[in-house]
């Protein structure tokens, strides 16, 4: 595993779900408290990892949904417009959210491309969007040959400072794109005021925030409009498959229409092929597997949020390791469950060299996005024919050299460690399993920081 790529967070989530659920010494009642294990020698030196047996597989299936999953299959409506499957998940899962509406779609990275062009973000427009996310996010304004204008990253939050905002503004700008990155609610009023002070339209990548709550209001509904992910990993999954919500109906169709080859739809209407579309549609079975799993996602939700209260007011007592803060007034959901790491606090252990360390133990945990506006894709963009068309030479350097420039993401990027959700749907001396791990590591960080490379 590379924990420090996002292509490797879903092989990450893979290899951390294989295995039963594990009370294996625990129950065999073999090994000592896991307390008691973190004087022992650390996995990596030769000792026992703190944690044996795997943690829960994910995604997972149930028996009971079988009956339902075949009736799909069987009765051939397989496309969208065949039934009423897709309708029927996308009203549910809009009450879920308290959204107008819902539209379903191929997947996240299509929910987005499909949001940015109905909120006309255009050829030679400007993005403002959070560097600290999937390159999905970037890659879907790039889509629309708009050019992704990094904000700062607050490093306390991860998520982005809505006060950098302004300042990356142009004449160009069109839209902000907030990420709710690991299922954690940007600060949406400071930023929702820039967008209405600029007449700005706000697109919410919710792809990691299904039932994430700011201010009383679920994310996805906070700006014009949010968009989801079912990928497999994501806490609601059926393969591929994605959503957009709001609170406008006719925004929905406009999405509906350009997810859909351009067919009119609702209040957007037009005769002959009057208005550009693609085929952006999710399947009939998708949406089944989908709806099947609404009442599981509630559920889970709360567990995981139980589980990282837990784990937040025991962070908080090591040094060295910081637990991320929320916005006042809000309430994640923990696709991943981040902290900061402070190498200081151990013995200059690097942050790779922790999670290696952590790992042995049982304890599958990384370093998760890196700074990847300077892998390559960026360059490659403005050096097209078509973005050296519809910017100047100026502008195009400008935006490089404004890489360079960003506060807290670096930082963020370097110090960040997160474990995936499905840890957190364990019990909880396995959620003592992960403390005790990181105590033992900080324990011999200094033999540790000498051994590996
Ligand atoms: C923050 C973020 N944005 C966008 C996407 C894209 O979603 P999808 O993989 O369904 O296309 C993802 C998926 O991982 C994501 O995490």
């Amino acid at each position: 595993m590379n924990p420090d790529s996002t292509v490797s967070r879903r092989q990450f989530i893979r290899t951390t779900t294989t295995g039963s659920l594990a009370l294996g010494w625990l129950a065999s009642g073999q090994a000592p408290a896991a307390f008691a294990a973190e004087t022992s020698k650390p996995a990596l030196l030769g000792g026992t990892p703190i944690h044996q047996g795997g943690w829960m597989h994910w995604p997972q299936w149930r028996e009971a949904w079988e009956p339902e999953m075949l009736k799909v299959y069987r009765s051939g409506k397989w496309f969208r417009g065949s039934d009423q499957r897709v309708a029927e998940f996308e009203q549910d899962y809009a009450r879920l959210l308290g959204a107008k509406r819902c539209l379903a779609t191929a997947s996240g990275t299509t929910a987005l491309m499909v949001g940015l062009h109905v909120l006309d973000v255009d050829a030679g427009d400007e993005v403002i969007v959070s560097p600290y996310t999937f390159i999905a996010s970037y890659n879907a304004i790039l889509s629309c040959k708009a050019l992704p204008v990094f904000a700062d990253t607050d490093p306390a939050t991860l998520t982005v400072d809505p006060a950098s905002i302004a300042s990356r503004i142009t004449d160009r700008t069109r839209a902000l794109m907030p990420v709710h990155i690991f299922g954690m609610p940007c600060d949406m009023d400071p930023i929702n005021a820039v967008a209405r002070q600029h007449n700005l339209a706000v697109i919410e990548d919710a792809c990691q925030a299904w039932l994430a709550e700011y201010h009383g209001r679920k994310c996805g509904i906070l700006g014009d409009l949010g968009c989801f992910s079912f990928q497999e990993s994501k806490h609601l999954p059926s393969g591929e498959g994605g959503a957009i919500t709001s609170l406008s109906e006719e925004l929905i169709d406009r999405c509906d229409a350009f997810h859909n080859c351009g067919r009119a739809s609702g209040t957007f209407q037009g005769s002959g092929y009057f208005t550009r579309g693609n085929n952006y549609r999710i399947t009939q079975a998708q949406a089944v597997l989908l709806r099947l799993q609404l009442d599981k996602l509630v559920q889970e939700t709360e567990r995981r949020r139980q589980s990282a209260d837990y784990l937040t007011r025991q962070l908080a007592q090591i040094p060295g390791i910081t637990p991320v803060r929320l916005p006042e007034n809000s309430r994640a959901v923990w696709h991943l469950y981040p902290f900061r790491y402070d190498s200081a606090h151990f013995h200059g252990l690097s942050r790779d060299q922790f999670a290696k360390a952590m790992s042995a133990e049982g304890i599958p945990c990384g370093g998760i996005y890196r700074e990847q506006y300077n892998e390559g894709l960026l360059d490659e963009a403005i050096a097209s024919r078509g973005f050296k068309r519809l910017w100047s030479a100026q502008r195009l350097k400008e935006y490089r050299d404004s890489f360079q420039e960003l506060k807290g993401n670096r930082q963020v990027c370097e110090t960040t460690v997160a474990i995936t959700q499905n840890l957190l749907l364990a019990d909880q001396a396995d959620l003592d399993h992960i403390l005790a791990a990181i105590r033992k590591v900080q324990t011999h960080s200094a033999a540790l920081a000498k051994s590996i490379s």
